[in-house]
């Protein structure tokens, strides 16, 4: 049975039957990746970006037959910002190839169509059963990154310490833990409105302005997601000329994740990409001790961010690609 959840008021058997399938989901579909733990999912699942709105089904077994309710096998949400609806779908590999997927994408599109929506994209792993199923439903593919993982075990960490000074003169580089200091807030919003070479995917929604940053930030500590960031100073303007920003999520705390590194055009040339990104790993050896890898996205022409990324240690993993289509289209596919 197919139905509306809402996370906020979901029962926690609900919650951790959902998270059993996400782990049987991660185990077969991206058996290297940390099984997710329960911690703050309910958060993780709920909190949202002002102006956003996330809706969410499950697909419930029928009772045991001592009434007990029956699991959470399947899963369905879509996050519904700007004049996009990102869709997300997970069936436990048990059930898989029966129809359930294409039942809760229905759902899910019915609901995006009616909203007024036009189109619908999805984040599809290279490599897992997604891509044939999302290319069955008529989705596209528009953009295709590479994710890569650092496993922090094979780190040489005195060259790495050397790389972290390796900066120009006329620079300073510090670490926040938390987010930017509230003096630089509006210097770190420019630097990041002014560049979009980011090694981050365009489904994750990048902050341009010192409101939104804040607003940024504020979601994802909500959603149990600890944001680290090292950023490089320019003596005279006093503006950011780079930044790099990595979060460790309460749900797989032994691996973290990548999100922007920016340097801005004029700052370039002066080694503070690989400096800050250096320096980041060298304070997150102490400020997360249980931390044994970091995953990062980027696009396949970005040659320079894939430079320094493999200069660190950074292993290519997989493809993880956006799909997209029109809602219309999807619906009628469907049935609906
Ligand atoms: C993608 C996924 C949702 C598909 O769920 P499903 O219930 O198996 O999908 P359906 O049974 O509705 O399949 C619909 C169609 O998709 C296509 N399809 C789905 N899985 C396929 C596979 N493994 N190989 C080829 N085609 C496939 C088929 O055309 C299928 O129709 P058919 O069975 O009549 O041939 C499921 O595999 C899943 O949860 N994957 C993980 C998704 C995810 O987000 N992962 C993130 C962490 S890895």
């Amino acid at each position: 049975m197919v139905r509306e959840w809402d996370p906020r008021t979901a029962s926690p058997a609900e919650l951790a039957s959902l998270l059993d399938t996400l782990n049987a989901v991660l185990a077969a579909d991206l058996p290297q990746d940390p099984p997710w733990r329960g911690t703050h999912l309910r958060e993780y699942l709920s909190e949202v970006m002002p102006g956003e709105r996330r809706i969410s089904w499950v697909a419930q077994a029928d009772p045991a037959a001592g009434g007990a309710p029956g699991p959470i096998l399947g899963h369905v949400h879509v996050l519904l910002l700007g004049d996009i609806g990102v869709l997300e779908v997970l069936v436990h590999p048990s059930v898989r190839r029966t129809g359930l997927g294409r039942d809760l994408a229905r759902v899910a599109a019915r609901r995006v169509y009616q909203e007024g929506f036009q189109s619908i994209g999805v984040e599809v792993v290279g490599g897992t059963p997604a891509v044939a199923f999302y290319e069955a439903l008529g989705f596209s593919r528009e953009y295709v990154e590479t994710r890569s993982v650092l496993d922090l075990s094979g780190v040489d960490w005195s060259a790495l310490a050397e790389m972290a000074t390796g900066v120009g003169a006329g620079y300073q580089v510090q670490f926040c833990p938390g987010g930017p200091p509230d003096d630089l807030i509006e210097a770190y919003a420019r630097a990041k409105a002014e560049v979009r070479d980011v090694d981050d995917g365009e489904l994750r929604p990048s902050s341009y302005d010192p409101q939104r940053l804040r607003d940024s930030l504020a979601t994802l500590h909500r959603r149990g997601m600890k944001p680290y960031i090292v950023l490089a100073t320019h003596d005279r303007t006093g503006e950011v000329a780079g930044l790099t920003e990595v979060v460790v999520p309460a749900q797989h705390p032994t691996r973290a994740d990548q999100y922007d590194t920016i340097v801005v055009q004029e700052h370039r040339g002066y080694g503070i990409d690989r400096a800050i990104k250096a320096r980041m790993l060298l304070e997150l050896r102490s400020a997360e001790p249980t931390l044994t890898e970091v995953q990062t996205w980027n696009a396949q022409a970005n040659e320079a961010m894939l430079k320094v990324n493999a200069e660190l240690g950074y292993r290519p993993d997989r493809e993880w690609c956006e799909y997209g289509v029109d809602v219309a289209e999807l619906v009628h596919r469907l049935g609906g």
